[in-house]
């Protein structure tokens, strides 16, 4: 099969990922500092990156890869807007919800997270999950409890895969990511914002027997710098 019609999806732990078909996209690049994080920031290698919230554990390597790789990095709009300010060589492109933007042939939009966003102190907007799209759709959630809204996500991207925080204490635990998962539909749901610290302690066994209940529906425990790979037809392979 064609290289370039292979979707990837590489976790680098806690809720920090990079995925793409043509292009590779860094969402949440917590690295540096990350007990479980098996590479640096230095490198990474990417196209854009994309913040889903102020939070450290999710800016905190953001602006360092974007500037090193010229990477665009898409985030809420008053996010960009301190971001830029601190960082003039930045290209920080700010949305906001059901917006999107397309660069590059990929696009990315924003859609609720129920959680909060500061960023040192500041109000950094409100916190958001992202679609992104290249060739699959996934939804990368973001923090976030669970909310009925999920179906309008559902309705309306048909996400391929959702990357559904369990960590609880924080965000969703499993019995909310459960529920988000069927309300989601998504064919695959990769677990994520777990066992980085003691406070998101989960087995995420427990998830996956979950779906036993969830008929054609996956739970696909990732496994840190272990891409997983898919075709464009969304099925893993
Ligand atoms: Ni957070
Ligand atoms: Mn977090």
């Amino acid at each position: 099969m064609n290289m370039e019609e292979q979707f990837e999806v590489n976790w680098h732990g806690h809720a920090c990922f990079t995925l793409g078909m043509t292009k590779k996209v860094i969402i949440d690049p917590f690295l540096e500092g990350n007990p479980v994080a098996k590479i640096k920031p230095d490198s990474v290698k990417v196209d854009m990156v994309a913040v889903t919230h102020g939070h450290f554990d999710h800016v905190a390597d953001a602006v360092k890869i974007a500037l090193k790789n010229s990477a665009p990095l898409i985030t809420m709009v008053e996010l960009a807007g301190i971001l830029q300010e601190e960082n003039k060589d930045l290209n920080a492109v700010g949305i906001n919800y059901s917006g999107s933007t397309t660069i590059d042939g990929i696009k990315f939009t924003s859609v609720p997270a129920f959680h909060s966003s500061g960023y040192n102190g500041k109000y950094g907007g409100s916190p958001m999950g992202i679609i992104v799209t290249d060739g699959l759709k996934v939804y990368h959630a973001g923090d976030t409890g669970v909310f009925k809204d999920m179906e309008v996500i559902r309705d309306l991207y048909k996400p391929d895969i959702a990357l559904l925080p369990i960590g609880g204490y924080y965000t969703m635990g499993i019995p909310e990511a459960l529920y988000a998962s069927k309300m989601l539909g998504s064919k695959y749901v990769v677990p994520m914002h777990y066992n980085t610290f003691d406070a998101i302690r989960q087995d995420p066994g427990k998830f996956v027997e979950g779906f036993k209940d969830l008929k054609g529906q996956h739970a696909l425990i990732a496994e840190i710098e272990k891409p997983m790979k898919f075709d464009k037809n969304g099925n893993k392979l």
